[in-house]
């Protein structure tokens, strides 16, 4: 039913995963498969996502799908890079990815960046699945490549069938002991209340068929009402990065979850410091794969619809924030997206209190991750703020009464020069650390040592 299938707009799948287990290696692989497959052409890069076709998907997944069974267009993956926080993907109400994947090398295992994946599909409520990567590293594994991963791992010789085994089952174990029921994937009955773990290796492409299957089965089962939206109404999104870019000055890096946004069109962008109004100048996406050679790295295109990703040159940038919502205005009153922009905002505001720690984060997202954490904690926050950790917030620090508050939790961001000098001249502590439940231990750590 084509009329129907055009109203629902594709799924967001964030790709998740501790620092090379192997995301980028994945969508490498979906992507040079399609190549094979002859539908390279299908295949939309797009900035920081890849649309990947209903088309393909059944192609790639063989006998696994029948895509008169689907009538979703396809899925767009996010990839997140490991040294990158993917709290970045918030939007209006939560989580900007519809549905993950979290990979975990078979041999590495849990890694903390696995655990703060979790921690915050967790947190968003986000459907998940696990893809066990690297199979092809179990010693005596036979690659078959490109098989649905059952068939060749019957294949292979019994010890390494149980090798397999165990390592499936020590993840299985880890999930439980995070709270969430999992499984085998081809033993998940409801994928709402069970993870179904998918093994597979990225590289030789075993595995590859079910996990797409999976995913598409996923989103079809139950995401359909949620992907039942117009997207031809003005855009919304968020902002992943915001990068300077030769010609173009200081441009954002955008998902768009909702409706469209147009070459002319008119934007609010949530700033560090209040909402920019700005129009857009340029929207880009990458050159088709054949034209990667031309000189120029863009193409510039008329409109993005939702779910894409697109990089927008606008004047005013240079104060966006990453994690914050970009919002079309259209035929609306300015005030009135302006208004809805600050309330998005709002949202995300960290319950702060007069007597407490300080909190810098490179993103909306990670900042609010961070603060639900040590809300958990029952530690109390007297300022957060996304950005690079600066003398004045010293000032802030060396204000709190109680010695264990004087202190600065860094996130992905940068301690400007002489801030560090001045924090030890004012007794004030920093911590850094790229993981957030790695940085809130350390900072526990101090706090006991301070007291006994
Ligand atoms: P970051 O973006 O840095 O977080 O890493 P990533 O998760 O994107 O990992 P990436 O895809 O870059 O892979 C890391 C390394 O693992 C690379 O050398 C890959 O070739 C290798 N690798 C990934 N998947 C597989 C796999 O299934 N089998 C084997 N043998 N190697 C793999
Ligand atoms: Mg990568």
């Amino acid at each position: 039913d084509t009329t129907e299938s055009s109203s629902l707009r594709t799924p967001i799948v964030a790709v998740l995963g501790h620092v090379d287990h192997g995301k980028t290696t994945l969508l490498d692989k979906i992507r040079g498969s399609a190549v094979t497959e002859g539908e390279a052409g299908a295949i939309t890069q797009h900035i920081g996502s890849t649309a990947v076709p209903l088309s393909v998907i059944g192609e790639m997944a063989g006998d696994l799908v029948d895509p008169e069974d689907f009538d979703l267009p396809g899925l767009l993956f996010i990839d997140t890079p490991g040294h990158h926080s993917f709290s970045t993907l918030r939007s209006r109400g939560g989580a900007l990815a519809d549905i993950a994947i979290v990979v975990v090398d078979v041999t590495d295992g849990f890694q903390p960046q696995t655990e703060e994946a979790l921690d915050i599909l967790r947190r968003t409520q986000t459907p998940f699945i696990v893809a066990a990567n690297k199979v092809d590293t179990i010693p005596g594994w036979n690659p078959t490549d490109d098989q649905p991963i059952q068939a060749s791992k019957e294949r292979q010789p019994d010890r390494v069938q149980s090798d397999l085994d165990e390592r499936l089952y020590e993840l299985i174990g880890q999930l439980s002991d995070e709270g969430f029921s999992a499984d085998f994937y081809w033993r998940v009955q409801n994928f709402q209340n069970n993870i179904g773990v998918v093994p597979l290796s990225a590289m030789t492409g075993e595995g590859v068929p079910d996990l797409l299957t999976v995913l598409m089965g996923l989103s079809q089962r139950y995401l359909k009402e949620e992907m039942a939206v117009d997207v031809t109404g003005p855009g919304a999104g968020t902002v992943l990065e915001v990068t300077d870019e030769r010609g173009f000055g200081t441009t954002i890096d955008a998902v768009v979850y909702d409706g469209t946004i147009r070459a002319d069109d008119q934007l609010v962008v949530g700033g560090l410091e209040e909402p920019i109004v700005t129009e857009v100048r340029a929207l880009l996406q990458p050159r088709p794969l054949a034209e990667i050679r031309t000189e120029k790295e863009f193409e510039k295109v008329d409109s993005v619809a939702a779910a894409a990703g697109v990089k927008i040159a606008a004047p005013d940038l240079d104060d966006a924030m990453a994690g914050a919502p970009v919002r079309v205005v259209r035929d609306r009153p300015v005030e009135e997206v302006i208004a809805e922009v600050e309330a998005e905002l709002a949202e995300v505001e960290v319950q702060t209190a007069e007597e407490g720690i300080v909190v810098k984060a490179d993103t909306l997202g990670s900042l609010e991750a961070i603060s639900s954490t040590l809300e958990d904690e029952e530690i109390p926050i007297m300022r957060a703020e996304v950005g690079d950790v600066a003398p004045r917030d010293i000032r802030v620090a060396e204000t709190a009464n109680e010695p264990t508050h004087r202190a600065i939790l860094a996130f992905g961001v940068d301690i400007l020069e002489d801030t560090a000098a001045l924090a030890e001249q004012e007794d004030v502590r920093l911590f850094e650390n790229d993981v957030i439940y790695q940085l809130v231990e350390e900072y526990d750590d101090h706090v006991t040592a301070i007291e006994e």
